[in-house]
Order: C-alpha cells, then sequence, then structure tokens
C-alpha cells in the first residue's frame, strides 16, 4: 500500500506510454488476461447456455448475459489496441497464453452455466473490484464500467439458483454442478508469492496479494452458497 501511494497516475494510454517498461508490461498482462478470459467464457459458457436455458425468459436474460460477456472483451481488446497490444495477443487460439483450466470443460447443463454465474462471476466481481483504484485510468474506468455488469451476472446466478432450489430434484443437480465446478475456481487469483502480483501492487494496479483476494472469494462463496442451503466441496490442499 505505501508502495502505491507513490505510483504514478497515468490518465491516458499516450501518457502510458512514456512510462516505465515494468509498468508497461504490467498493464499489458492485465489488460491481455481479461480480453482473453472473456471472450474464453462467453464463448465456452455464456453463448452455448442460451440453448440450454429453459424458458424464453431465461434465454432472453441468458442472451443479455452473453452479449455483455463479449462486449467485455471487445472493451479490454479495443483498450488493448489503444496501447499498442497486437490483436493476435488478445484472442484465444492465437496465443501462446494458455487458458485457465475452468474453460477446458465444456458446458453440458443449464444447472452448470447457472453454477458458474453464481460462483464463477463471483470471481470476476473480485478481480474487477481490485482494479477499481488502478493507477493507469483507462483501465479503472473500464474496470467501473463492467462492474455493474459483472453484478447483474452474479445476481442472474442468485435468482435462477433461488428458482432450481425450490424443488429438491433441482437443488440436487444444483449441489451436483456446484461440486463439479467450484474446485477449479480458486486457482483463479494466480500462485502464491507471484512475482506477477508484487508488481501490480507495487505500481498500484492491483491492490490485494493472491492470497489475500483467494481468502476473500472463498468466504463470499461460502456465503452465497449458505444462504441457498447448498455447500462448497472440499478443495484440495494446492488450490486452498
Ligand atoms: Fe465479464
Ligand atoms: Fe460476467
Amino acid at each position: 500500500m505505501t508502495a502505491q501511494a507513490k505510483s504514478p497516475q497515468v490518465k491516458t494510454c499516450e501518457e502510458l506510454k512514456t512510462q516505465p517498461e515494468e509498468f508497461r508490461a504490467a498493464c499489458e498482462k492485465i489488460v491481455i488476461s481479461h480480453a482473453i478470459n472473456e471472450l474464453y467464457g462467453a464463448q465456452v459458457f455464456d453463448e452455448p447456455a442460451v440453448a440450454f436455458a429453459p424458458t424464453p425468459y431465461a434465454k432472453w436474460l441468458t442472451c443479455r448475459v452473453a452479449m455483455e460477456e463479449y462486449g467485455h472483451h471487445v472493451r479490454f481488446f479495443e483498450l488493448g489496441r489503444e496501447m499498442g497490444i497486437d490483436a493476435d495477443r488478445m484472442i484465444p487460439g492465437k496465443t501462446a497464453k494458455r487458458p485457465l483450466s475452468i474453460f477446458e470443460y465444456p458446458l453440458k447443463t443449464w444447472e452448470e452455466f447457472v453454477a458458474i454465474k453464481l460462483l464463477g462471476d463471483l470471481a470476476e466481481i473480485l478481480q474487477v473490484e481490485d482494479l477499481l483504484h488502478c493507477s493507469f485510468h483507462p483501465l479503472r474506468n473500464l474496470a467501473r464500467m463492467t462492474m455493474p455488469e459483472e453484478r447483474f451476472h452474479a445476481q442472474f446466478g442468485a435468482d435462477f439458483s433461488q428458482e432450481m432450489i425450490e424443488t429438491s430434484a433441482g437443488k440436487k443437480r444444483l449441489q451436483q454442478a456446484i461440486n463439479r465446478l467450484y474446485p477449479s475456481l480458486p486457482a483463479f487469483f494466480g500462485g502464491p508469492k507471484s512475482r506477477n502480483n508484487e508488481i501490480f501492487r507495487k505500481w498500484g494496479i492491483k491492490q490485494r496479494t493472491n492470497e489475500e483476494m483467494r481468502e476473500d472469494y472463498i468466504a463470499r462463496a461460502q456465503e452465497v452458497t449458505a444462504k441457498l442451503g447448498l455447500i462448497l466441496p472440499k478443495l484440495a490442499e494446492a488450490a486452498a
């Protein structure tokens, strides 16, 4: 936090170009990672979920969520282009960067999608929250613009979960989906003692350590599932 007080406040992409290489590269890493993950998520989960949605109302809301997730990719991609990042580095498949393991399991059911919005988008909220006071203002502003939509996605997950737990069969299916998906989510926050995270905090780009974020995430995930009378599966030592 002390380091953050000394970090520069960079108001535009033009200004970023005159900043030290370490700071520029760190901002690029974050923008690339968001652009890639938002696009993976939209392609692997949100767009296919429209076909699984059980009612016209659910399809309509799912279309909106898919539109917004593609929109998040587009916004991060456009910011990246303004920063001078090559387009190929922000498109999954064209980059050498490996996707997060959660994207390797194609969506099979509506319950899985609801569980992803409930718990996966909660992880996304924490990531975006950590950028709300970012020293690179275009990224901070983008986080502020994205936040209400991520909250809507988590609320979507909570609302459809509420509907599902009304029958014991529905509740069981949702619990099974959580059991399958949740264990891969805490890894979303990166490894402990990460050099990247150290650099992000040094420059005031991000505020918290990966461990702090993961701990907070697990506590918040526990809270939302407990409210629904559901439980989180135990995590392997390494992920916890
Ligand atoms: Fe998103
Ligand atoms: Fe989202």
